[in-house]
């Protein structure tokens, strides 16, 4: 297949073995004695300028940060600026970019093409009319090139507005009331779908604060990689007012944190149909990153909606969009139509030119660069570099990829599972879960710290991605930042029980 970033599939049964030797172990983390002499000291040394920002910040910003990636420990570090593999913060240091802004700039950051296209029409058109603008049309033919299932396309503000349009156009089109998703994914913050977040098996345990239960009374979750218990669900629920859509992401949940096998995705398929389900693929990430063809190329699935953000606006704002066949994403006709049979679906700021433009440049980029494969190797490059880390330093972390995806668990945080617990156990046993969960996060963020101390910028200290501007050098570079912080970890009595 062309300008696809997959080039192996792990067996996920081995990976979801290795996280379960991970989460009966102790934590292992970097030593007091180098987190407390060397990390902190780099922080209070070189981070002065990121400090005062932060300090300053905490007094107008809640929580002192506006994302929730940017949150990290000791305080998170101030950036100024962004250029290809490489990030700087406003004291001058440079990191390696592993966040990528979450996962938009597989080009790398701060890519000049896109950059000259969006100043360009910006002299012109300025960002916004709230009419049409022809770099719509190049951005819906373009999707449509790259994924042919993808006959139509509505650009929205964000992935989490994509999810809420496929879900209602599912509801109508289907007349079916409830959804499916799988545990642990996630797919915005709608309040429908703020269940089942992180962790499978957690419904509406860890972040639906603040959310009344009625709103995802019609929301189901099921383990990842489970067909059979899919199939239980979608059976019950044809006495339930039957099932709208199951929406995936089609490398499992969180990315592919819980890995799924090669077939999951063909076996959901089959079982939408045979239960009249619309397939929803989410997208949001691997759309244009696993593959230009996005993960329906690499997997040779039909879904019936897709899903897209991040990467559909070339790591400019606004970016999200929701597409599939005539029959469904025909749904969603805009325009003034009051009281028509469709999904209402809107955006003030939705598909501006800005993010139109900036979007069909980068799509155009990524087929004449290559850039899925390029960032695909990068990323197998790493993963292959870190097994061998881990296995020299006896380590028990654990990595694996999906090409540009890179998974580094330290502490196995997200890798509980509290289905099993939740029916059977009584609260206080979930509690005792939440407490080992809040260590073992807390353990990550400190190895996540570790490695922004070593030049190296991560997604919340376990998870990578690679971008088409990741060279060997720059690969081989990390693997070294990587190895100075591997050197001083140490085991722990945490999380042993004692
Ligand atoms: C798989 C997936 N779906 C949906 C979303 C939500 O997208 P947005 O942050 O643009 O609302 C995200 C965001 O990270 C995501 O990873």
């Amino acid at each position: 297949m062309e300008n696809c970033g997959i080039s192996r599939w792990d067996c996920p049964s081995k990976i979801n073995k290795q996280l379960k030797e991970l989460t009966s172990q102790p934590i292992w983390e970097v030593s007091d004695e180098y987190y407390d002499g060397t990390i902190l000291k780099y922080y209070d040394d070189q981070c002065k300028q990121s400090k005062e920002v932060f300090d300053e910040a905490q007094k107008y910003i809640p929580g002192g940060v506006q994302h929730n990636l940017a949150f990290n420990k000791p305080f998170p570090v101030c950036f100024s600026k962004a250029e290809g593999a490489y990030l700087y913060d406003k004291d001058g240091n440079q990191y390696i970019d592993f966040l990528q802004a979450g996962g938009p700039t597989i080009l790398g950051s701060n890519y000049p093409v896109i950059r000259d296209a969006v100043i360009d029409l910006l002299q012109t058109c300025g960002p916004v009319t709230g009419l049409l603008h022809e770099a719509e049309l190049l951005i819906a033919k373009e999707i449509n090139h790259c994924m042919p299932n993808v006959e139509m396309f509505r650009m929205l503000g964000s992935g989490t507005e994509s999810v809420m349009a496929a879900i209602r156009i599912s509801r109508i089109a289907t007349g079916h009331k409830r959804i499916i998703k799988v545990g642990g994914g996630y797919h915005g913050w709608s309040d429908q779908m703020v269940y089942g977040l992180k962790i499978p098996g957690s419904r509406n345990l860890l972040e639906s604060h603040g959310i009344p239960r009625k709103c995802f009374a019609l929301t189901d979750e099921v383990r990842p990689n489970d067909l059979d218990m899919l199939e239980g669900f979608l059976r019950i629920n044809r006495l339930k007012g039957g099932t709208a859509c199951v929406i995936v992401e089609p490398v499992g949940p969180e990315s592919g944190t819980r890995p799924v096998a090669a077939e999951y995705n063909k076996g959901v398929r089959s079982l939408c149909d045979k239960y009249g389900a619309l397939m929803v693929f989410d997208e949001v990430v691997t759309g244009f990153r696993v593959a230009l063809s996005g993960a329906q190329g690499y997997f040779d699935v039909v879904p019936d909606l897709t899903v897209f953000g991040k990467i559909v606006a070339g790591g400019y704002p606004s970016a999200g969009g929701v597409g599939g066949k005539k029959e469904y994403a025909g749904l969603m006709a805009a325009g003034v139509a009051t009281g028509k049979h469709r999904a209402y679906v809107g955006g003030t700021l939705a598909a501006n030119p800005l993010s139109a433009l900036a979007g069909y440049t980068a799509i155009k980029e990524i087929e004449r660069t290559n850039a899925c494969e390029i960032a695909g190797r990068a990323g197998d490059r790493l993963t292959d570099g870190l097994k061998d880390l881990l296995a020299r330093y006896e380590l028990p972390f654990v990595a694996y990829n999906q090409g540009s995806i890179v998974h580094l668990e330290c502490t196995g945080a997200m890798s509980y599972d509290f289905s099993s617990y939740l029916f059977v156990k009584s609260a206080l046993g979930l509690l005792k879960y939440q407490d080992i969960m809040t260590e073992r996060k807390d353990s990550m963020e400190r190895m996540g710290a570790a490695y922004m101390a070593n030049g190296i910028v991560t997604l919340a200290g376990s998870r990578l991605y690679t971008s088409m501007a990741d060279t060997d050098e720059i690969i081989d570079e990390a693997l070294n930042r990587f190895e100075e912080v591997f050197k001083h970890v140490v085991k722990t009595d945490k999380c042993s029980g004692k």
